[in-house]
């Protein structure tokens, strides 16, 4: 059973080797780390309390991602993930960082099957989730969301889009494998980002595209902060899912994970260096990601 005490200061021991308490980070915030050129980070936050300890370890943003699926529900894939699943975790995340007074930037992911109707389908799906405590929504998908994401933004909901390897399409892609390698899908990749962008998209993840690609990507959006996954060092940010950079997987991990609990004295200790390494330039190497 929890006390006051406990509920104030949960994460209060590292208080001695952490740094002064930062704002909340804001879209404003974000956009203007990426003005700067400071590296933003994200992680994956399932519960509560790996929520805290990511907030108390500085990390900017936590993405509620529908790879809770598989991590947290043992699915084969993020298809079978519903809109209530990912209220449930929402809501979880949210309550957490709200107990620990978190400044984290929180971020859920639509769903399979919530947005691809229609943009007033997407727009009650975002509304749910942003009802659970989300800050912006995530949905992944090429032109054909731009619609919906300027439809969603239009009405006051951030939006992260997402291209390169969408998990949600797996089936249709063949398996996760590397995408935009050849001229003309590196190419159609570049036009709906810049797409995704106008419409109003203020974040976006590249997930395993060659680092070239999304370094270019990257220099052409100064509205819309990319996000990379396996995407090289010449992104905004860099987001990983949680259990994969603690070294705790179900599969083989991807090429592209550090396993950041080598040489850690805690969890707090190594979702700290993932914050350092990411905004020091030196996670990820390009050479592990010479796609
Ligand atoms: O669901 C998820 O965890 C994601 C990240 C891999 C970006 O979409």
């Amino acid at each position: 059973m929890s006390t006051a005490a406990d509920t104030a200061a949960p994460y209060g021991a590292a208080a001695a080797t952490s740094p002064a308490p930062r704002k909340a980070v804001t879209l404003a915030r974000i956009a203007d780390m990426h003005a700067r050129g400071e590296k933003i980070t994200m992680l994956t936050a399932y519960d509560a309390t790996f929520a805290a300890v990511a907030d108390a370890a500085g990390v900017d943003c936590l993405l509620v991602g529908d790879s809770l699926g598989m991590v947290c529900q043992g699915l084969d894939s993020t298809v079978g993930v519903s809109l209530d699943v990912m209220r449930h975790y929402t809501e979880s995340v949210a309550r957490g960082l709200r107990r620990v007074q978190g400044t984290a930037w929180l971020i859920a992911d639509l769903p399979f099957g919530s947005y691809q109707e229609s943009r007033e389908q997407a727009l009650r799906s975002a509304t749910a989730l942003m009802q659970a405590g989300a800050q912006m929504i995530k949905l992944e998908g090429g032109g054909w969301t731009v619609d919906t994401v300027r439809f969603i933004t239009e009405r006051g909901i951030p939006v992260c889009a997402h291209l390169g390897l969408t998990p949600q399409t797996v089936h249709a892609l063949g398996g996760y494998r590397v995408q935009g390698r050849d001229e003309a899908t590196a190419a159609r990749l570049c036009q709906d980002a810049r797409a995704l962008q106008d419409a109003g998209a203020a974040m976006l993840v590249l997930e395993m595209v060659p680092a070239k690609l999304a370094r270019a990507v990257t220099a052409e959006l100064t509205r819309c902060a990319t996000i990379g996954i396996g995407a090289g060092s010449g992104t905004a940010g860099q987001v990983l899912v949680l259990h994969d950079m603690l070294g705790i997987h179900l599969g083989k991990p991807a090429r592209f994970v550090r396993n950041f609990m080598a040489g850690a004295e805690s969890i707090e200790h190594a979702l700290r260096t993932f914050v350092h390494t990411v905004k020091d330039g030196s996670f990820p190497e390009d050479a592990v990601h010479a796609w």
